[in-house]
C-alpha cells in the first residue's frame, strides 16, 4: 500500500499543480479532486457494502448526479424534507442540504441530539474535515452548488484546522467581567426541561459586553440570557434565584412562567453546547445594571435515566473609554397582520433605515405556524440577497455576520415569512403559542 502511494502521490501532485496553473478547475471539481475523492470515495464506491447502505457513490464521475437535488437514502432525512445537496442556495440551500448536516462537525451535538436518525456524521470517526474544506463546501452550497463555473476561493483550503470534540468543561470566569453558573440541576427521564432563572448581577454602573463564552452540559437544546426592557417596573421583574420552570410535569404549559417573558429583552444566546462570541474590536452591548440576567435553559432528555444540566457562561467586558461603538438591540416587528383559516399566508413588510448602520447579528421570532422566515436586503447595491432563513420557528439560528451588514438611508431589510393556519380560526398577532409573530431581533451599531 505504502509503496503504490509513493508511486502516486508525486503524479497526483504535478497533475494538481498544472492544473492550478491554468486556473481552470471548477468549484465542483475541487469538491471532487481535493474533499470527496480523498476522504469519501473510498467508502462511497460502487461495489462496496457502504454505497449499498448509503446509496451514494461519490467517486469522480459519479458524485455530482448522485448528490445535487436527490432525495437522500436516509428516512428520516427524507421525511424532513431534505435532499443530499440542495441547489437552491444561499442558507436556505445549507440548511436544506442533508451533507452539509452530515459534515459540519461544529454542530455536532446538536446533530447527535436531535437527530438521531441521521446516522453518523461523515467521515464517520473523529477524522472531521477540516476547517478549509468545510467552509469550501459551504460556499459551493450557498452559490446553489453548480458544476461549472468557479464559485468559492481555492485559498479557503488552506485553513487546516479542525474541530475537537472535547468533554464539557466548566469555564474559568474571564478576566474583566462575571461569570454566571446555572445548575448543576436534573433533567427527568423523557423530559424536555426548559425553565428560566433570574440571577442578580450585582452590578453598581452599567457594562459594556463585546464577548460572550457559554459552556453546557451534553443534552442543551438552547441556552438563552435575557435582560429586560428600559421600562419594565420592579413589580413585573421575576424573583432572583428561583427556577420558573415552562412545562408542568405533564408537559402543559406553565402559565405563570411563559407570562413573565414579555418584557424580555433578548441579551446573547445559543442552540450550541458552546459559544465564543467575540464582537468586532471597539464594538461592545451595554448591559443595562438596573435588570438581573434571566437566564433560559432548555434540556431535552430522551433517556431512561435522569440526566443532569449544567450551564458556564461568561461576561466579558471592556472598558466604557475603549468603545467606539454601542451596539443597540433592534426588532422588527410586524404586528398588523391576520392569517385566514385553512389557508398557507406569506407576509412581506420592508423596514428602512434612516440613518447609516452596520447589522452584526439577527434572528427570527415566530411561533409554530411559520413555516418559512426569510430577510433580504431592500434597495442599495445588494438589494434582494438573502441574508437569513429559517424553517425553524422553534430554534431559529442566531446569526453573526463578519463582515457587518451595512445599510444606508433609505435601504433597510425585507420580512417575508408564510405561515400555513390549518385551524379554522383567523390567526393575528400576539404572544400565546396560538398567536402569530413576525419579528426580526439583532444588534446594529451607527
Ligand atoms: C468509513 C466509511 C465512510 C467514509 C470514509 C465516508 N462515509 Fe459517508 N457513509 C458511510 C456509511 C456506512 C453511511 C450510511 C450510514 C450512515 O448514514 O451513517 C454513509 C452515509 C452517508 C450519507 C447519507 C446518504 C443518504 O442518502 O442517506 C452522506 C451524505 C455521506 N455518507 C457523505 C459522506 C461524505 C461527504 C464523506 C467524506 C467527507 C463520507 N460520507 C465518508 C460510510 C462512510
Amino acid at each position: 500500500m505504502k509503496s503504490f502511494l509513493k508511486l502516486i502521490l508525486p503524479l497526483f501532485l504535478l497533475n494538481a499543480c498544472v492544473k492550478k496553473e491554468e486556473g481552470t478547475n471548477t468549484t465542483w471539481q475541487v469538491v471532487q479532486d481535493e474533499i470527496l475523492t480523498p476522504q469519501c470515495a473510498n467508502c462511497h464506491m460502487s461495489g462496496t457494502a457502504i454505497m449499498k447502505q448509503s446509496g451514494l457513490d461519490l467517486s469522480k464521475g459519479n458524485a455530482y448526479g448522485a448528490m445535487v437535488a436527490v432525495s437522500p437514502k436516509n428516512i428520516s432525512a427524507k421525511e424532513d424534507g431534505l435532499v443530499i445537496v440542495s441547489n437552491e442556495g444561499g442558507l436556505k440551500g445549507l440548511g436544506k442540504s442533508f451533507l452539509w448536516e452530515k459534515i459540519n462537525a461544529y454542530d455536532r451535538e446538536h446533530y447527535l441530539e436531535n437527530h438521531p436518525d441521521y446516522g453518523q456524521m461523515m467521515p464517520p470517526g473523529e477524522s472531521f474535515l477540516t476547517d478549509g474544506q468545510l467552509q469550501f463546501v459551504r460556499a459551493w452550497i450557498e452559490a446553489r452548488a453548480p458544476e461549472e463555473g468557479i464559485v468559492a476561493d481555492e485559498e479557503l483550503l488552506a485553513d487546516s484546522n479542525r474541530y475537537v470534540s472535547r468533554a464539557f468543561k466548566p469555564l474559568n470566569p474571564p478576566e474583566n467581567g462575571f461569570q454566571l453558573h446555572l445548575g448543576p440541576f436534573e433533567v427527568q427521564p423523557n423530559f424536555e426541561r426548559e425553565f428560566f432563572h433570574y440571577t442578580d448581577t450585582k452590578l453598581s454602573e452599567d457594562v459594556y459586553v463585546n464577548r460572550i463564552q457559554i459552556e453546557m452540559r451534553p443534552g442543551s437544546h438552547h441556552f438563552i440570557m435575557y435582560s429586560f426592557e428600559k421600562d419594565t417596573k420592579t413589580g413585573e421583574l421575576p424573583v432572583f434565584g428561583v427556577d420558573r420552570e415552562l412545562r408542568d410535569p405533564d408537559g402543559a404549559i406553565h402559565t405563570p412562567t411563559f407570562l413573565t417573558i414579555f418584557n424580555h429583552q433578548f441579551f446573547g444566546g445559543t442552540q450550541w453546547p458552546r459559544l465564543d462570541y467575540k464582537m468586532p474590536p471597539g464594538v461592545a452591548l451595554r448591559l443595562p445594571s438596573k435588570f438581573g440576567l434571566d437566564q433560559n435553559t432548555h434540556y431535552v432528555n430522551r433517556t431512561d435515566s435522569v440526566m443532569i444540566g449544567e450551564v458556564f457562561s461568561n461576561i466579558h467586558t471592556i472598558n466604557k473609554s475603549d468603545v467606539q461603538h454601542v451596539a443597540e438591540l433592534f426588532s422588527m416587528s410586524h404586528m398588523n397582520f391576520s392569517l385566514p383559516p385553512k389557508k398557507i399566508t406569506t407576509l412581506t413588510r420592508t423596514f428602512n433605515v434612516s440613518k447609516r448602520i452596520k447589522i452584526g447579528q439577527v434572528f427570527s421570532q415566530a411561533h409554530e405556524k411559520m413555516t418559512e422566515f426569510v430577510v433580504k436586503i431592500s434597495g442599495g447595491s445588494r438589494a434582494g440577497e438573502i441574508i437569513y432563513w429559517t424553517d425553524d420557528w422553534a430554534h431559529p439560528p442566531i446569526l453573526q455576520f463578519d463582515p457587518l451588514i451595512e445599510l444606508n438611508p433609505g435601504e433597510g431589510l425585507t420580512l417575508i415569512a408564510t405561515y400555513d393556519n390549518p385551524t379554522d380560526k383567523t390567526v393575528t398577532f400576539g404572544f400565546l403559542s396560538t398567536d402569530e409573530m413576525m419579528i426580526l431581533f439583532g444588534w446594529y451599531y451607527q
